[in-house]
């Protein structure tokens, strides 16, 4: 089995997958709690808390499993894009795993990671196929030929999509991390009550900082008594933007491309909205949309282990190359 590791942000994962993609144990502790009374994840805060955690989740993965170390083969971990000090604790921590039991690592990056949690089983996807990559940090169109990897056809000029949900939500006073908290509250909601722009930058590339600019703006100009009447109405008109803009360009991505199918992964895959609007998609399960360290450990299957003495000199990378 190979056993992932992902710290890249605010969740601590471990995972135990098997060559084939079953995966024998995920176990993801979140540190949303400790982040929230800031707004965000505070980086330095999420550096320490993953200190703490990793050794007992990797524990908890290897006990969910019914394994031990001796059945692990080799060690696969997130390295970039994310907090560099976070990437930094879970890659350290590969290293030390590695070393001490005489394993190869498997350097993965954290949006082919994302991607790969559709080549898992029970019901994997293979290549070729277009994806839309939505993260919190992150939003990406890829053109996936082959397992190992994808070449990017399009990608936000500004904020993420899961970052525009956040920002919207914490505009709303929905806390953070937001974005399922304001799914929710625009199934309560008119859609078309506030008309939100869709921004239609050239080429296949995404913008969301001009819609959060228009919510602030509407925010702050409605009376306080109405503003909480319409918060429903806000959150389904903004909402509805986001995923406008972001099946408009998946499908005409698609088209260009002469994809025959379509992928959306990331946290925003989660969205009910886009779900919907996307019906011929293929979603990963809800659990491995989200962070996790099954989909690291997924990628690894199709990528070069490397050896000791040499994935001692692995840095972790904080922007994608
Ligand atoms: O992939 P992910 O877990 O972490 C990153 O790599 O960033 O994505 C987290 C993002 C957050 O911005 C979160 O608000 C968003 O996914 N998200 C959602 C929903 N569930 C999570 N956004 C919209 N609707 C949801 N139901
Ligand atoms: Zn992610």
């Amino acid at each position: 089995m190979i056993l992932g590791l992902e710290t890249s942000c605010d969740e601590t994962a471990a995972a135990l997958v098997t060559r084939e993609g079953h995966v024998r144990a995920s176990v993801v502790a979140s540190q949303a709690e400790l982040h929230a009374r800031y707004g965000g994840v505070v980086p330095e805060v999420a550096s320490r808390r993953h200190l703490e955690l990793l050794a007992p989740v990797v524990d908890e993965a290897l006990g969910d499993a019914g394994a031990s170390l001796d059945d692990v083969d080799s060690v696969a971990v997130t390295r970039g894009p994310g907090l560099i000090g976070a990437l930094l604790v879970g890659l350290s921590a590969a290293k030390a795993l590695a070393w001490a039991r005489g394993l190869p690592l498997v350097p993965v990056d954290h949006l082919h990671g994302h991607v790969a949690a559709l080549y898992l089983e029970p019901e994997p996807l293979g290549p070729p196929f277009l994806a839309l990559v939505a993260t919190g940090g992150h939003t990406l169109l890829v053109d996936v030929r082959d397992h190992a990897g994808y070449r990017v056809v399009g990608s936000t000029l500004d904020d993420a999509a899961g970052e525009a949900f956040d920002k919207g939500a914490r505009l709303l006073g929905l806390g953070y991390p937001g974005g399922a908290a304001l799914d929710r509250l625009a199934q309560a909601g008119d859609p078309e009550a506030f008309a939100f722009p869709v921004a239609r930058v050239p080429g296949l590339d995404f913008s969301f900082s001009g819609l959060k600019t228009a919510l602030a703006y509407t925010v702050r100009d409605l009376p306080p008594d109405e503003l909480e009447r319409r918060r429903a109405d806000l959150a389904a008109a903004y909402q509805r933007a986001i995923v406008r803009a972001l099946v408009e360009r998946t499908r005409e991505a698609a088209e260009r491309l002469g994809a025959s199918s379509i992928a959306v992964v990331g946290g925003v895959a989660a969205n009910s909205e886009l779900r919907a609007a996307l019906p011929e998609a293929r979603l990963a399960p809800l659990a491995l949309c989200t962070d996790n360290a099954a989909m690291i450990a997924s990628a690894a299957r199709y990528l070069p282990a490397i050896a000791f003495p040499d994935y001692l000199a692995l840095d972790a990378y904080a922007s994608a190359a």
